[in-house]
């Protein structure tokens, strides 16, 4: 057991012992008496965040512990922040902090001071590397990167482009998940012998940057010099799509990767417009993720029975829960993240894309 949760067992025991009649002050956590659990996610460009994570965890919480509190905070893509947030959870009475990084490298100093009061971590989709953590939860990120370049392969093979050359968007160079994702990738590229003409790292894994790394790529190589894009996500996705229109290519010739499963990734999918996403199930990520909080905020041990790996994040291994990523096309989008109800037909088949909708047999 690590000395945190034997001095939170501790510290369990002598409240159990006050409440046989005696005092109960500072006992349970906190002093309106529910447990809190802080949340802190990284940023709110991509959708995922506010739109999934943010609720699934908090309406995990709630059926988990109908008292407890979550304590929420946003950094909007700043680590400085992110900091802050933290210290303030902290502050207001965390008993357990459940971090998404902004930056992997600056939140072991978190994970520090979480430390330092006794309060475990669970390290949320991204890896806190370096730093003592109690919990990791995420989805098979190298698979995710796997998935992306197996699917835009198969593709470009049937195009006849077996070998490429292809334009990489990756994700954010601060964020440890972008490093798995363009691992996974370029594992699937190598086998199958697809190339790599221009490359770049997204700050901010923004739509924008995207785009002009894009621009840059499509200039230096000409309209006729690549074959398709690996970008890391819907987000860049979208930027790569409009540096194709940019350039007067048309996306349906060009296949696009993506990743989040967006309502806006998933439309442009029906349309024809960007080749594959990558769909994450986040309810059972925000579910297994509420659950082994609410064990460590109680002074328990992280339960096994969830656990399905030991990662190594530098300061140790850290038990660990990957869940699996799947691969989505025109083909799946209703068997997948319609049927799931990750998306609902009625956000998807809004106006110029009730055709498109129709055609995939999604309907309300
Ligand atoms: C997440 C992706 C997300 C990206 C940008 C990654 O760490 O796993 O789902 O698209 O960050 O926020």
């Amino acid at each position: 057991m690590s000395s945190s949760a034997l001095l939170k067992r501790a510290a369990f025991a002598v409240c159990a012992l006050l409440a046989i009649g005696l005092v109960a002050a500072g006992c349970g956590g906190s002093d309106d008496g529910g447990t809190k659990i802080a949340l802190l996610l990284p940023e709110n460009e991509t959708p995922r965040y506010e739109t999934n994570d943010r609720p699934d965890f908090e309406e995990s919480i709630e059926e988990l512990c109908s008292d407890c509190e979550v304590l929420y905070s946003n950094a909007g893509g700043d680590a400085q922040k992110q900091q802050s947030q933290a210290e303030a959870a902290l502050t207001q009475g965390a008993e357990v902090l459940v971090v998404d990084p902004m930056d992997s490298k600056s939140a072991a100093a978190i994970a520090e001071k979480a430390k330092a009061q006794n309060v475990p971590v669970l390290s949320y989709d991204r890896l806190i590397e370096n730093g003592e953590i109690d919990a990791y939860v995420s989805f098979d990120n190298e698979k995710v990167g796997e998935l992306q370049a197996e699917t835009l392969s198969k593709k470009l093979k049937e195009d006849g482009k077996d070998s490429g050359p292809i334009i990489m968007i990756n994700g954010d160079p601060a964020d440890p998940n972008a490093a798995l994702f363009k691992k996974g990738a370029k594992k699937g590229f190598d086998a199958v012998g697809v190339t790599i003409a221009k490359e770049y790292d997204t700050p901010d894994w923004s739509a924008e940057n995207a785009q002009r790394e894009a621009q840059q790529a499509i200039t230096a190589l000409g309209n006729d010099g690549f074959a398709g894009i690996y970008a890391a996500n819907d987000d860049t996705g979208g930027g790569a799509i409009a540096a194709l229109k940019g350039a007067g290519l048309n996306p349906e010739e060009v296949p696009v990767t993506g990743q989040d499963a967006t309502v806006a990734g998933l439309q442009r999918i029906l349309a024809g417009q960007q080749y594959m996403t990558v769909y994450k199930e986040i309810t059972p990520e925000a579910k297994v993720s509420a659950e082994i909080a609410l064990a460590l905020a109680e002074g328990k041990e992280v339960p096994q029975d969830k656990i399905t790996e030991e990662i190594d994040n530098g300061a140790g291994q850290v038990p660990s829960v990957l869940l699996k990523p799947i691969a989505v096309t025109k083909d799946n989008v209703k068997s997948t993240v319609v049927a799931d109800g990750f998306v609902t037909a009625s956000e998807l088949c809004t106006g110029a894309y009730a055709a498109a909708c129709k055609e995939a047999g999604i309907s309300e």
